[in-house]
């Protein structure tokens, strides 16, 4: 099962990664290290554009094997973040959920619209059966994200990120097929 294409609407679309991208994707990266890194722990291993590349790389190998999804988000016509289902564990049908946008691009809803389609080619194409998203208690607008998409704050996993020398507690939601298809007919 490969990432394919997903258009959401006609300004927003989720393209597989190429290594042609990151050029575009290092920038912003780089342009707002201080703020993605505050959330992100691959943030400080990438002080260049190679292992930005090699991740790349790694991706389109990993979108055509299935072990593990990768999209970036395109808003009109420009790279603004990133999405992903990764832990991709086959034998009980379930996954998680990643993604980041430039902080140019919050607060319009493009995350919130994009983790929507995720999931549902998750449990549409892929026959998903549960998904994961796991957000730092204090990264209020990623547990957002997930509120709002309607998975359920399943716990807490104390200290189980470290980030810049701090831990970090992270929720732990998830949603199920059979309550997104309920909700989706
Ligand atoms: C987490 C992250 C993706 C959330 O971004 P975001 O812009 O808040 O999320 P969305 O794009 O879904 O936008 C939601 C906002 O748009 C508003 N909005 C407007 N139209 C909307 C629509 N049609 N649907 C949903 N929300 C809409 C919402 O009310 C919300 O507004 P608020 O900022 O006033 O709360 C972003 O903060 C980020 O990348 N952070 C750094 C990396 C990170 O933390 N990654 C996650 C690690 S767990």
């Amino acid at each position: 099962m490969n990432a394919p294409r997903i258009d959401c609407n006609e300004r927003l679309s989720l393209r597989p990664v190429r290594v042609e991208d990151a050029e575009v994707v290092f920038r912003i990266i780089d342009a707002q290290r201080d703020y993605l890194g505050q959330w992100l722990p691959w943030v400080r291993h990438t002080q260049t554009i190679i292992p930005l590349r090699q991740f790349i790389r790694e991706s389109i190998r990993f979108n055509s094997g299935g072990q593990r999804l990768t999209w970036f988000i395109w808003f009109d016509e420009q790279i603004v973040g990133s999405v992903s289902i990764v832990r991709v564990d086959h034998a009980n049908s379930a996954a998680e959920i990643g993604y980041w946008l430039s902080r140019d691009y919050q607060g319009q809803g493009i995350m919130t619209r994009a983790v929507a389609a995720v999931m549902r080619h998750a449990f549409r194409q892929m026959q998903l059966n549960r998904l994961v998203i796991k957000a730092p208690v204090d990264n209020h607008r990623s547990c957002a994200v997930a509120e709002r998409l309607g998975f359920r704050r399943e716990g807490v996993l104390r200290q189980a990120l470290q980030l810049n020398g701090h831990w970090h507690d992270l929720a732990l939601y998830a949603r199920l097929r059979d309550n997104w298809l309920a909700q989706e007919e």
